[in-house]
C-alpha cells in the first residue's frame, strides 16, 4: 500500500505569527479526524520550522520548501538539509517549478539536493511538470521523463523508495486552471510506469505521486479519485485551514 498525502506548500507567505496561528488551526482541525490512511504535511517558510514543530502533533509532517546542495560552508543565504533536519522537519520540497524557473535550478543541482536530503534523513518531495508551451507542443511526457531521470540519477532502489513525487503542471499553478482528472491520471500513470522501468514494479506501486496545481475543495475529489493520484501538493488553498482540511477530507 502506498501513502495518501495532502501537503501544503505555503510558499513565501505568512509572517511568523500568522504561520504559527495557521499551524495551530490545522492541528486542531486535523484532530477532529481524517479519512483513514491520509497523512498531512505542512511546508512553511524556513523561519517558521522550529516554532511550528512545537505546535504540530507528531502525526502531522513538517517540510521545508528547498535546501542547499551542501551541508555547510560559505554559501550566504542558503539553508542546508542538515539544518532543516535539526529543526525536527522530516521532509523537503525539491525542484518546485518556481525554483527551477526563478532561481534557475538545474536538474544536476536538484539531483545533488535529492542526495543531500536523503543523506540527512529528510524525505524529498520531488516536483516535476511541464509548462504551457511544452504541453501545447505535445512534448510534456519527454519533459517530465527528463526531469525524473536526471533528478534521480545515481539513486539506488532503497533510496528511491523514500521519495515522494509531485506532478505539478506549471500552467495549473496559481492560475485557477486545474488539470482535468484525465490529464492528471494520464501523467501519474506515465510517471508510475517510468518508475517501474527505472526500478521495478514493486517500487512503482509503493511510490506516492501527488498532484499539484490549483487544487481546492471543489475539485480535489475528482482528482484524488484516480487510481494513480495519491494526494496533493496544495499551494494557495493550504493557507486556509478549513480549505486545506476539506481537501484532505476529499479522499
Ligand atoms: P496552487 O495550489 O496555488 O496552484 O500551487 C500549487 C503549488 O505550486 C504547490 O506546490
Amino acid at each position: 500500500m502506498r501513502r495518501k498525502i495532502v501537503a501544503g506548500n505555503w510558499k513565501m507567505n505568512t509572517t511568523l505569527n500568522d504561520g504559527l496561528r495557521l499551524a495551530g488551526e490545522v492541528k486542531e482541525d486535523a484532530e477532529k479526524g481524517l479519512p483513514e490512511g491520509v497523512s498531512l504535511i505542512v511546508a512553511p517558510p524556513f523561519t517558521h520550522l522550529t516554532g511550528i514543530r512545537e505546535i504540530l502533533a507528531d502525526s502531522i509532517g513538517l517540510s521545508a520548501q528547498n535546501c542547499a546542495t551542501d551541508d555547510s560552508g560559505a554559501f550566504t543565504g542558503e539553508v542546508s538539509a542538515k539544518m532543516i533536519a535539526s529543526t525536527g522537519a522530516e521532509y523537503v520540497i525539491i525542484g518546485h517549478s518556481e525554483r527551477r524557473l526563478f532561481f534557475r535550478e538545474s536538474d544536476k543541482e536538484l539531483n545533488k539536493k535529492v542526495k543531500i536530503a536523503l543523506a540527512n534523513d529528510l524525505t524529498p518531495i520531488f516536483c516535476c511538470g511541464e509548462n504551457l508551451h511544452e504541453r501545447e507542443k505535445g512534448i510534456y511526457k519527454e519533459v517530465v521523463r527528463n526531469q525524473i531521470e536526471l533528478g534521480f540519477t545515481g539513486l539506488n532502489e532503497d533510496d528511491f523508495r523514500k521519495i515522494i513525487i509531485a506532478y505539478e503542471p506549471v500552467w495549473a499553478i496559481g492560475t485557477g486552471k486545474t488539470a482535468t482528472p484525465e490529464q492528471a491520471q494520464d501523467m501519474h500513470s506515465f510517471i508510475r510506469d517510468l518508475v517501474k522501468k527505472l526500478y521495478n514494479s514493486d517500487t512503482a506501486s509503493t511510490t506516492s505521486i501527488l498532484y499539484g496545481g490549483s487544487c481546492k475543495p471543489s475539485n480535489a475529489r475528482e482528482i484524488f479519485e484516480n487510481s494513480d493520484v495519491d494526494g496533493g501538493l496544495i499551494g494557495g488553498a493550504s493557507l486556509n485551514a478549513d480549505d486545506f482540511l476539506a481537501i484532505a477530507r476529499s479522499f
